[in-house]
């Protein structure tokens, strides 16, 4: 999931929203475009992904050349955590995603990027869910994490709390930051696999509140452009252990708390 958008509960039988992965259709050119965006990224931030992060890129052996397939990716994650990757041709509904995560099955766009636009997307590419999202998946407790947000997430759509369950997804499996050993660290997808955001994150002037659920939870976030602020973990481990443990009423009663002053959008965009 990279999406912001809150669509009220559809069909949770997220099978009906799986497709072909048509792998053989990649051609050399998509396969080229893989190769130089993953070689873009580590490249330019193989120091500043979390320490699971790269793990899981030797565990699951990604570095290979070319688009991966998803069984095979899938079988050697699933050996890890328990988790396979399901082909999908884009953003699914936010009922059918929770399903996905509660069943332990993160999905994948059956498509990439233009080569001659590496930078731009419309919606998550495979590039974007396989890079950014699968390494994770690998290690443990966000394995669980994001199993519970799977559970959480369909009980929020339902009693229509899906907007704060998406900040919680966004703030910090998406485009979270955590510490490691004092020194500020790529978590989220949407951080580890864009080249330009990353950056973005990592150094320019903008707030990066220590991560609290209730602040999380009570933040507004950006779908349209870079974030406004970003929330730092204490570790990986520590906001993966939280999100575990959230309950619905946890997550109904934090979500009603004021922005923090930091994230006040008003004043924030007034500044831009
Ligand atoms: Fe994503």
């Amino acid at each position: 999931m990279f999406q912001s958008r809150i669509a009220p509960p559809a069909k949770t039988d997220w099978r009906a929203y799986l497709v072909t992965e048509r792998w053989a259709r990649y051609t050399l050119q998509d396969h080229a475009t893989w190769d130089r965006l993953f070689e873009r990224q580590l490249r330019a931030y193989r120091h500043d992904f979390v320490a699971p992060f790269l793990r899981g890129i030797v565990r699951l052996d990604l570095q290979r050349p070319g688009i991966p397939r998803l069984d095979t990716l899938s079988d050697r994650l699933e050996a890890q955590t328990g988790w396979r990757l399901v082909p999908v041709a884009g953003i699914v509904p936010d009922a059918a995603f929770f399903s996905m995560l509660a069943d332990r099955r993160f999905p994948i766009g059956n498509f990439i990027r233009d080569g001659r636009q590496l930078d731009y997307l419309e919606e998550p590419d495979c590039f974007h869910d396989i890079f950014g999202h699968v390494p994770l998946l690998s290690h443990a407790p966000m394995a669980q994490a994001m199993q519970a947000m799977g559970h959480l997430g369909l009980a929020a759509c339902a009693a229509g709390r899906g907007e704060e369950m998406s900040r919680l997804y966004w703030h910090t499996v998406e485009f979270g930051l955590a510490r490691e050993d004092g020194a500020l660290k790529l978590w989220g997808a949407g951080l580890a696999s864009s080249f330009a955001e990353a950056r973005h994150a990592l150094e320019a002037a903008l707030p990066r509140p220590r991560f609290a659920l209730g602040a999380a939870l009570a933040t507004p976030y950006r779908s349209d452009r870079f974030q406004p602020l970003y929330f730092v973990s204490d570790s990986v481990e520590d906001s993966c252990a939280r999100i575990a443990e959230l309950t619905l009423e946890a997550l109904a009663s934090l979500g009603e708390g004021e922005a923090p002053g930091y994230a006040r959008e008003d004043e924030r965009m007034a500044q831009i």
